[in-house]
């Protein structure tokens, strides 16, 4: 079986930036995302298997599973689809916002691999090993004002991850978790904000984030590690900030 993988969320940021890497590396992909146009500029780019699907609906979760075992099967899955609505505190903002980031960002997370997980050990067999990552975020690893719902999908989303390695033990797939802090991608502060581009602009203003790519890199790398090495949590963030409190604004220099 070629390396194949599954990469939900890939019609933007880091999702399409995975593909982009697995692409370059000689994998196969299978690209996820609700917005079809976009998922077909990426196949077209990269030569992606593009799949229609919000990972939010179960009904639509399974035909992604039916398809991907019927075109190849697959022998890594990436769970990236998700995001961030509103900085409101946990008293001001509003179950319909909590209820969205819990349904994309854990309820689809567990969807997709409860659906896939099928599939992989096929995979498995044929090449002796599987892997399921799934993107989190520093923010499911320490709280902040205003970060309530998303804090809590995916404090979860983190919760869920360390239970799935712990079911999966004996079977060779290993489960993994990349926690980045600030990246910035095109959409994912802008619909936080609902649309406010003046307020994302200042999210980046005067600081070296992480850009798509370098998440990437960082992701495709953990799949590319010998089958025996399990990355559990991976944390990646930029220099300039050293925790979800402490943003260096301004140019970096060295002492003295
Ligand atoms: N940017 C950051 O600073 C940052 C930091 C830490 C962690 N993260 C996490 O990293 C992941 C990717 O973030 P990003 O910055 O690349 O954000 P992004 O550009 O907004 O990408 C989110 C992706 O998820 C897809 N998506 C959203 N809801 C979906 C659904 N119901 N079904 C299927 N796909 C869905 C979107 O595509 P469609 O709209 O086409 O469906 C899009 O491709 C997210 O889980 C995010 O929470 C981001």
């Amino acid at each position: 079986m070629l390396k194949r993988v599954v990469v939900t969320g890939a019609s933007s940021g880091i999702g399409a930036a995975t593909v982009r890497r697995f692409t370059e590396l000689g994998w196969q992909t299978v690209a996820v995302a609700r917005r079809a146009d976009r998922l077909q500029q990426l196949a077209a780019e990269t030569g992606a298997h593009p799949v229609q699907c919000d990972v939010t609906d179960e009904a639509q979760v399974a035909a992604l599973a039916a398809e991907v075992a019927a075109t190849g099967g697959a022998v890594g899955l990436v769970n990236n689809a998700g995001g961030a609505l509103g900085t409101e505190s946990v008293e001001a903002s509003s179950n319909d916002d909590w209820r969205r980031m819990f349904e994309v960002n854990v309820l689809g997370l567990r969807s997709v691999t409860a659906a896939l997980l099928p599939v992989l050990p096929a995979g498995a067999a044929a090449t002796g090993w599987a892997s399921i990552l799934n993107l989190t975020s520093t923010a499911g690893h320490a709280a902040y004002p205003g970060g309530g719902g998303y804090n809590a999908a995916k404090y979860a989303a983190h919760a869920v991850t360390e239970v799935l390695r712990l079911e999966l033990a004996g079977e060779p797939i290993r489960v993994m978790e990349l926690a980045p802090g600030l990246v910035h991608t095109e959409e994912f502060t802008l619909n936080r904000l609902r649309g406010d581009a003046e307020g994302a602009a200042r999210a980046y203003a005067d600081v070296t984030p992480l850009l798509a790519e370098d998440v990437a890199r960082v992701l495709v790398g953990a799949f590319e590690q010998p089958p025996h090495v399990n990355q559990d949590l991976i944390v990646l963030r930029p220099v300039a900030q050293s925790s979800v409190f402490h943003t260096h604004r301004g140019p970096l220099a060295p002492r003295g």
